[in-house]
Order: C-alpha cells, then structure tokens, then sequence
C-alpha cells in the first residue's frame, strides 16, 4: 500500500472500494472510495478515516509516509461510518491522537460508538494552527448530515469538503484529469441527486461561503480529486441547488399487460414530436437511483402505473417513496396509466406529485 500525494506534504491515504454496488438503497455501479488525507507538519493530521473493514488498507498507506502514532490529530469531517469506522480502532491503538468534530459530530460520534473520547469541538470560523498551515473549519449542516463540516487550508488553497463534490468512482486513479471528464460529472450528478439533493439551500450557503475562499483543488471524501475541472463542478453544483432545469422528459412507469407501456411510449413520442428530449425508464429494467440522476436535470417528470388492486405497483410505489424524499422541485409532472379494477393508481401518483410541489400538466 502506498500513499498518493495530493500536494507538497499532503497525502491521499484512503482505501478504495471496488466491489460495493449498493451504498445504502444506491446502485453504485463503479465502487467507490472512501478518503483520507495525511498532512505532514508539526502536528501532523489526518482528515477522516475509512470504513471499519479498510482499516488496514488506510494504516498501511499511513505506514508508507510515517509512523501512524506520530500523528497529533484526526479532524472527523463527518460521523457516518464509511469516514469515522476506522475511529474506534485508532483511537484505541493510538491512544494520544486528539479527535476534532463538530458539536454535531461530537454528538453523533459518542452515541455511534458509546465512547467518552475527550473531543475537542469546533464551529464555522474556528482554526487550528498545525505548523506552517492552519485548519479552518466550515460547518455544513445536513449535507448531508447534521455533523457535516468542511475543513479548509488557505495556505494550500485546498478545501476538504467530505461527501460534498463526491463521487462514487473507485479507481487508482486519483485526479479528475486522469479521468474522462463526463464520467466524472456523471457519478458527481448521481451523487448529489441521491444524497445531496434534498439539502440544495444548505449547499447553496455552502457555495457563498466558498465563493469567498481561494480554491485551487477539492478533494472530497469519496472518489475523484477535483483539480483541473474546478469550474465546471462548481457550475455544476450552482445549477443542481437551484434546482435549475433543462427542457427535458423523463418518462417512469410500470405496466402490468402492456397498456401502460403502451400510454409511456406515446407521452415519449410527443415530447419528442415537440422538440424536447425525452427519456423512457422502465422501473423492471432501471434502478430508481440510475432514475433521480436523469430527473436531476428534467423539467418533465411522468409517471405511469397500471392499476393493482386498489393501488399502484409496488416498483412505482417504491420509486415515488424515493423521489419524494429526495424532494427535486420547480418540475412539471404528468400522471398517467391504465386499469383493470377501479383506477387509483393516477390519483395515487398526483397525490405524490402534488405533495412534491410539481406543477401538474
Ligand atoms: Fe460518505 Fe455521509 O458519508
């Protein structure tokens, strides 16, 4: 295991994912990682830790740059496990390391794992000087969790952001220049469509706070390392919070003999006969987190579901579960389908969609 420097002094160590392909309800087609990031001074630092079962992985790239109980402090960004599970075990192991949080992550980090580590809080404009470079820390509330927080390294222009700018991508590869630069905003898209989305205000306050910092590289806690598509990402995240759509259709359904499939089709068809793309997503044959992503950007959301019994499909019901909780807004939404008993499934689906504030077709 090695190490991956990122900067002079600052280095990836982080372990990498290849195998998961469900990351709580979402398809995670490419792996993931989960980053850590080693800063050499004269406190030396860690930013996060990985999953409980990459411990080892971690250490061992920390091996390859220093002695792991040389290091003074571990900043916990965030308190979900796939960053703070490796905590436990560290703090065992190395018993003077100093863990930094939020008060938030404070909270969640002594029920999670029912210690009494001695932490030592922090809040939006507090700092904390490691030797020639000072940590400064943002807080950002529910993005995605109420503990989040940003650390920022003005000497370095780097901004450890934790989940936000994100990426399910496992790879060597650490840099997005490495990488083709659409399949990196594709996985950033389906991140924030799945787990950032619902919390756009608060990201928005976010991209105030950093519009006033010097940045010259993110390096988020999951996957690529932005660097030389710095704008575009950030662009990318202005249009995502603001809900800001394109003139596109995506069209979802489930039909039991036909019918419905038959009324997806025609709806695909006369979107298209208008101009405005369209996108037909069976939910047999597509995942509902593969959906959001395109429902990202679409300014028309349909659904369709044949009737059963008295309700809709399962796979629609469950679909609509998901969208509602990831709340997309500003959307025009159509409902449509067909039935054998008595015909609720349309309603069923307004009623998801009016409660989603869609304006109705
Ligand atoms: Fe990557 Fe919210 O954890």
């Amino acid at each position: 295991m090695r190490a991956i420097k990122i900067k002079e002094g600052i280095y990836w160590v982080g372990a990498i994912d290849w195998g998961v392909r469900n990351f709580h309800g979402y398809l995670t087609h490419r792996g993931t990682t989960y980053n850590s990031y080693l800063i050499i001074d004269e406190k030396i630092t860690l930013i996060d830790t990985v999953k409980a079962n990459f411990y080892e992985e971690m250490l061992g790239r920390i091996k390859s740059v220093i002695d792991p109980s040389k290091i003074n402090y571990i900043v916990s960004n965030h308190a979900e496990m796939d960053h703070s599970g490796s905590l436990p075990i560290f703090k065992e192991t190395y018993r003077d390391i100093n863990i930094i949080a939020s008060p938030n992550g404070e909270k969640n980090l002594k029920k999670h794992y029912n210690s009494d580590w001695n932490l030592k809080v922090v809040n939006t404009g507090d700092s904390l000087r490691i030797g020639k470079r000072t940590l400064q820390f943002v807080l950002m509330p529910m993005v995605h969790w109420p503990d989040s927080m940003a650390t920022y390294i003005g000497e370095e222009k780097l901004l450890l952001p934790n989940d936000a700018f994100g990426q399910h991508i496992a790879s060597s590869e650490r840099f997005d220049n490495q990488f083709a630069r659409d399949i990196v905003c594709e996985e950033a898209a389906k991140y924030y469509a799945n787990i950032v989305l619902p919390f756009s205000g608060q990201v928005n306050n976010v991209l105030d706070y950093i519009s006033k910092l010097k940045i010259e590289m993110i390096a988020p806690s999951h996957g690529i390392i932005w660097h030389s598509y710095l704008d575009t990402i950030i662009g990318l995240y202005k249009k995502w919070a603001n809900n800001a759509t394109d003139e596109k259709a995506i069209v979802i359904y489930d039909s039991m003999w036909g019918s419905t499939e038959i009324i997806a089709k025609v709806i695909c068809n006369v979107f298209e006969c208008n101009g405005i793309p369209s996108c037909l997503m069976g939910l047999k044959v597509n995942h509902i987190s593969d959906i959001m992503t395109q429902i990202l950007t679409a300014k028309y959301i349909c659904v369709g579901s044949s009737t059963l019994n008295n309700n809709l499909l399962p796979t629609v019901s469950s679909f609509l579960t998901y969208m509602n909780g990831l709340a997309p807004k500003n959307r025009v939404g159509l409902a449509f389908g067909s039935y054998g008993w008595s015909g609720e499934a349309v309603r069923k689906i307004e009623e998801v969609m009016n409660n989603c504030g869609f304006k109705m077709m």
